[in-house]
């Protein structure tokens, strides 16, 4: 499964991709707000920072206007992915950039039949929001294992990219869903390799060796 970091923050995925832990990056217009820089700025300089494949969201709600903020942003990188809201407006545009063979992710998706809709149009990734549905009381996992099942009935070859990523349990139930990516926040990230036990077990095997003989 790839991981991708879900921010706008150069600083956070220069960290984490130190590490070796990011194979792409999502952003959405929140993340870059917080930047407090353009736009079009932001999304180039993470392109230039990660080899992966790197979402930048339009921010039109109808479909010319999506599709000319799509060629646009396609044109700052060549690992640009347009990110599309789940509109049927959204849905055009995704054909439109298809054809001019531009990568698409379908993002805020929360039922299967969307998920279905987008593939349909063409999308490359599509991007179920767990944790949100999880706010609702719902189960967000549930709707990723769906989205899985109806893709691997058609064959469909649109990837599920696990968003809304709050803790590492939602990271092991989407590797354990076969989910082509998730993407999460980097504090998530961090906590994906400690474990309690690990730092036990390495605090008394330091101080046993101080007893070895040199
Ligand atoms: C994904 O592409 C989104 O940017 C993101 O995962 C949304 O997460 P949130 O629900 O924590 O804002």
């Amino acid at each position: 499964m790839k991981f991708y970091i879900d921010t706008a923050d150069i600083g956070e995925i220069r960290e984490a991709n130190r590490r070796g832990w990011v194979d792409g990056v999502t952003t959405n217009p929140s993340l870059v707000a917080k930047t407090g820089k353009p736009h079009h700025e932001v999304i180039k300089e993470i392109c230039r920072e990660v080899s992966g494949l790197v979402s930048a969201e339009v921010l039109s709600t109808e479909s010319e206007a999506m599709f000319q903020e799509g060629l646009e942003l396609a044109k700052l990188a060549d690992n640009v992915v347009v990110k599309i809201p789940m509109i049927e407006e959204g849905l055009i545009t995704v054909k439109k950039l298809t054809a001019e063979h531009i990568k698409t992710n379908v993002t805020l998706v929360f039922s299967p039949i969307q998920a279905l809709m987008a593939a349909k149009a063409g999308a490359t990734i599509v991007s179920p929001f767990v944790g949100r549905i999880d706010d609702t009381g719902a189960n967000g996992m549930s709707l990723v294992s769906q989205i899985i099942q109806i893709y691997d009935n058609y064959d469909l070859t649109t990837q599920v990219l696990v968003a809304s990523v709050r803790h590492p349990i939602h990271v092991l139930e989407s590797a354990l869903l076969g989910a082509h990516i998730a993407t999460m926040p980097y504090s998530v990230m961090k906590g994906l390799t400690r474990h309690p036990l690990t730092d036990k077990g390495l605090a008394q095997f330091l101080k046993d060796a101080q007893k070895m003989s040199q």
